[in-house]
């Protein structure tokens, strides 16, 4: 029988998480509405989008380094120095996965391209790369999947690489961007994929409760894909 996972020895009271996600969430609206204000950053209130970019990146400088450490035991041992060549990495955030890739132990990339299209990760992404010692080989694309091979320059078979870490959650087509990122691979390239997914526990209240929280906060159930 496989091992339990943190969050089943977590017992019934998991189940809070996603209202204890949301909760958090909201109040990182109090510091985005403030932080936009001093900086005289106005025109963002302007655009939804713009706001929740800025909102997203607040509460993620936060909530990233949480949900890192939950899944750090089956992301470790997928993708650390598994990595080679020409790499796409899709929805870095603000890279905390990148020590993964560190210089070092991984000779063998020559270049990662940094597919992240909030501007407010792309500060933090970039330090990331420094401290990884992939300062000089990690180019961040201010860009979504699906516009790599219009405004990224991205060729089709031209990639070694795709790592997508909790990401595709993000992404309201994840079928539609798998499909386009697929023809990218170069033959015998790899897909490097964590992801969340559907609990086993269908026809009961855990999966009735997923599915309701589906879109909002799917931080309660981790695993490989
Ligand atoms: C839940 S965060 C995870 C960030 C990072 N992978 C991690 O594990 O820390 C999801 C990321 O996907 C990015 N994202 C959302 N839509 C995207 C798209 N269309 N293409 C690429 N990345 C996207 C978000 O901006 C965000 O940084």
């Amino acid at each position: 029988m496989p091992p339990k996972t943190t969050t089943e020895e977590a017992g019934p009271l998991n189940l809070l998480r996603p209202l204890l996600l949301l909760s958090y969430s909201t109040y990182y609206l109090i510091p985005t509405i403030w932080n936009l204000l001093i900086n005289l950053q106005l025109a963002t209130f302007l655009s939804f989008s713009d706001f929740k970019d800025a909102w997203f990146a607040r509460f993620w400088a936060f909530f990233g380094p949480l949900s890192r450490e939950n899944a750090a035991p089956s992301v470790i041992p997928l993708i650390q120095n598994s990595a080679q060549g020409v790499c796409l990495d899709i929805g870095p955030g603000t890279g905390q996965w990148l020590y993964l890739f560190e210089r070092a132990n991984n000779p063998t990339i020559t270049k990662i391209y940094g597919i992240e299209p909030n501007p407010g990760m792309h500060s933090i992404l970039r330090e990331n790369a420094v401290k990884a010692n992939l300062g000089g080989i990690y180019e961040a694309i201010g860009c979504g999947a699906e516009e790599l091979q219009t405004k990224g320059g991205i060729q089709k078979e031209s990639i070694d690489t795709i790592i997508t870490v909790q990401c595709l959650c993000s992404i309201p087509t994840p079928e539609l961007i798998i499909r386009e990122l697929f023809p990218l691979l170069k033959p015998g390239g790899k897909w490097l994929v964590f992801e969340h997914v559907r609990t086993k526990y269908q026809g009961d209240f855990v999966g009735y409760w997923q599915s309701k929280c589906i879109g909002v906060a799917l931080w309660s159930v981790h695993d490989r894909c």
